[in-house]
């Protein structure tokens, strides 16, 4: 990790919604000499006790109004439910802090667009967090892509595969809130669209440089439970998605993404091809891969696995951001951007899959 300014005041962290991956953000300020984390707040008076416990943070709160009011932080990290995320970050702009947002960045393309449109007028330094960004295969591939190796983008294919509904893997689904909400649009889930769709979608417009001209989607939800429900969890969201896309220069390749594939824990792959060259960037068992056929290769149709260098870290690129007061990547306005991205799949999907514009 490349780390910024280091004579300069530390940021001052506060840690909105205290879950499981807030625990990826307290190791990650943590693990940075410029950032403390000073408060967290959640809903749950017991499981923000536990968190600050764990890691060492000296004020809590049950209510972001009143760590707002108390105003002891610089920038806020928002790992609150997908649904929380609109309001609790329309205040934390109006309260001028900055923030790193978890994604989806709201739950529909018009909020997503207001908070990207307020944060821009208000000045504050604004981040979603696209996590795989962080992998260096990925950075490789964008890189590789953006010299034009490949030549002429024409066409792609990448999926994401969880097996969380098929196999515990990360406790059980029927019994844990964390991924009741997930299966449940009232409760603000867009499903695997926005739980993961929208990692697989950044994997195909960040690398091919390119955003999303236009899509058409089937999603599908499964029978799960007796009456499609538990308790109060209506067991409604989707559980897989297929999609064609069309990019603005032109590609066209498919995306799809599902809770269901059995035997794939977490696995991304994207295969890219140009008029000169071809790459596959894979992650999978906390592993990215990067393979590319290229030039005289092509004749041959050898794939060869290219080294990535390590570097780019999306907490300290924020981190840094903050301290030194200038914007960093990807911003909210590339959060709206994918939003509108899986509104537009949503409603093709709803409209027997007809294509979209975007
Ligand atoms: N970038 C990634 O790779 C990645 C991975 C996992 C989760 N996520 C995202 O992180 C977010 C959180 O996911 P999670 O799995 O930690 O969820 P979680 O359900 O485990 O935790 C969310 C916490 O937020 C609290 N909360 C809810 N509303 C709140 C509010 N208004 N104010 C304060 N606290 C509130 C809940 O009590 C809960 O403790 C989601 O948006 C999810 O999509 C991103």
């Amino acid at each position: 990790m490349a780390f910024g300014n280091t004579s300069i005041a530390p940021v001052r962290i506060l840690i909105l919604g205290t879950g499981s991956m807030a625990n990826e953000h307290a190791k990650a300020y943590k693990a940075h000499p410029n950032a403390q984390i000073f408060a967290a707040v959640d809903l749950d008076a017991d499981k923000c006790a536990n968190f600050c416990d764990k890691h060492d943070i000296p004020h809590q709160f049950t209510d972001l109004a009143e760590a707002i009011d108390w105003d002891g932080f610089d920038a806020a990290s928002n790992v609150t439910p997908d649904a929380a995320h609109f309001a609790t970050t329309k205040s934390l702009i109006a309260a001028g802090k900055d923030i790193l947002c978890e994604k989806p960045l709201a739950t529909s393309q018009v909020e997503a667009q207001e908070l990207a449109s307020l944060a821009k007028t208000s000045g504050i330094i604004n981040m979603i967090n696209l996590s795989y960004r962080n992998v260096p295969a990925v950075q490789g591939a964008a890189q590789l892509v953006a010299t034009g190796a490949l030549g002429n983008c024409r066409h792609f294919e990448a999926s994401y595969l969880q097996s969380w509904l098929t196999q515990p893997a990360w406790g059980d689904w029927r019994t844990s809130p964390v991924w009741l909400w997930r299966l449940s649009t009232s409760h603000g889930s867009k499903g695997v669209l926005g739980d993961v769709g929208i990692h697989i979608l950044d994997f195909v417009s960040y690398i091919a440089g390119s955003q999303a001209a236009d899509v058409s989607c089937q999603l599908k939800t499964f029978a799960k439970a007796q009456d499609d429900r538990i308790g109060d969890y209506v067991l409604d969201a989707n559980d897989s998605c297929a999609m064609t896309l069309t990019l603005e220069n032109g590609a066209m390749g498919v995306v799809s993404a599902s809770r269901f594939a059995s035997g794939h824990h977490n696995d991304l792959k994207l295969r890219i091809y140009g008029d000169r060259g071809g790459l596959e960037v894979s992650f999978q068992q906390g592993q990215g891969v990067l393979k590319t056929c290229l030039g005289a290769d092509l004749q041959t149709e050898t794939w060869t696995e290219v080294a990535c260098e390590t570097g780019y870290d999306l907490f300290d690129h924020f981190v840094t951001s903050v301290q030194m007061k200038v914007p960093c990547f990807p911003d909210f306005e590339t959060g709206a951007r994918l939003q509108s991205v899986l509104d537009a799949a949503e409603r093709s999907s709803l409209d027997n899959s007809k294509k979209v514009v975007i």
